[in-house]
């Protein structure tokens, strides 16, 4: 079967998880490329079973070769142990989950092979994210949407993925099925530590402080789990993790190339995975 094809069935079974960013009506209508709200706004499936969500063009800072580099960091399981961690957390694991900023899609296709099922749709502002999602990963349903306009129904998803992407509480509450769970990975001091170890000038540590308590103030009972680990690196990757963060791309291009003469071999991963439940 072709991936629009797939696609546009996906969409006539979970047609109620979606609804539409302008009217916030439900979608009525599937056709082989189309999806039609019951106030006739329509959105076109792509050839690759992708469908794009967005009223305008948005304003992104990740472009095509920041997304291939995070690709190939994440092939080389630089986020394995985090994965675990978010695994071992997710309550429902036949539940549907949803992917908040999933980027070029890694996270969704490791879960995935480590035993998730259930229904799995990841999104992201980014069209080139989603492009590379849907041409490696089949076992979810990609999306190209906004989180400030998102296209999913009210109240249909246990699991909110949100990792290393913005976050949007009224939005979460909205989504979160009753007992449903946010997962938000946040950095935590140590993270990519010897990236930034790099910039000659002194950079204040990293703080998180912020973004936490903005959490506690969603989330009260909200659980806090950090995970530390450090990821033997291959040497021939150092441009792809520069390339990677908003930590690489502040760095000068001699202090690059000293990173790349004198590789380091370990790279620190400090995470802070922060759990609510509605
Ligand atoms: C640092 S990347 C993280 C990507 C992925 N979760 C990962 O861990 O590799 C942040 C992502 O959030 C996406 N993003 C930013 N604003 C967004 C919005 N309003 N709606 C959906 N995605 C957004 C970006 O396009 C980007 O892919
Ligand atoms: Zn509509």
């Amino acid at each position: 079967m072709k991936k629009i094809e797939k696609s546009s069935l996906f969409l006539k079974e979970h047609l109620s998880l979606f609804q539409c960013p302008i009217c916030q009506n439900p979608f009525t209508e599937v056709g082989q490329q189309q999806l039609i709200c019951s106030h006739q706004h329509s959105f076109n499936l792509s050839k690759k079973g992708t469908v794009h969500f967005l009223m305008k063009p948005p304003h992104n800072e990740y472009d095509t070769e920041m997304l291939q580099s995070r690709r190939k960091i994440a092939q080389d399981q630089l986020w394995h142990p985090l994965l675990k961690a978010v695994f071992d957390i997710i309550s429902n694991k036949e539940g549907t989950l949803l992917d908040v900023g999933c980027g070029e899609g890694s996270h969704i296709h490791h879960l995935f092979k480590m035993g998730l099922r259930g229904t799995q749709i990841g999104f992201d502002i980014s069209k080139d994210a989603i492009q590379l999602a849907a041409a490696e990963y089949t076992e979810a349903f990609w999306c190209v949407a906004d989180l400030a306009h998102s296209p999913f129904a009210a109240q249909k998803y246990d699991t909110i993925l949100n990792i290393l992407s913005p976050s949007n509480y009224m939005e979460f509450d909205r989504l979160m099925k009753e007992g449903g769970q946010l997962i938000k990975a946040v950095p935590g001091e140590h993270y990519l530590k010897e990236i930034r170890e790099l910039s000659d000038q002194q950079t204040k540590p990293y703080s998180n402080e912020d973004v936490v308590n903005k959490f506690y103030e969603h989330f009260p009972d909200g659980e806090r789990i950090n995970v530390q680990y450090e990821h033997d690196l291959d040497k021939e990757l150092i441009p792809d993790l520069l390339e990677m963060t908003p930590l690489g791309w502040r760095l000068g291009k001699e202090v690059k190339q000293k990173a790349i003469n004198q590789p380091f071999t370990k790279i620190t991963v400090d995470m802070v995975l922060l759990v609510g439940t509605k």
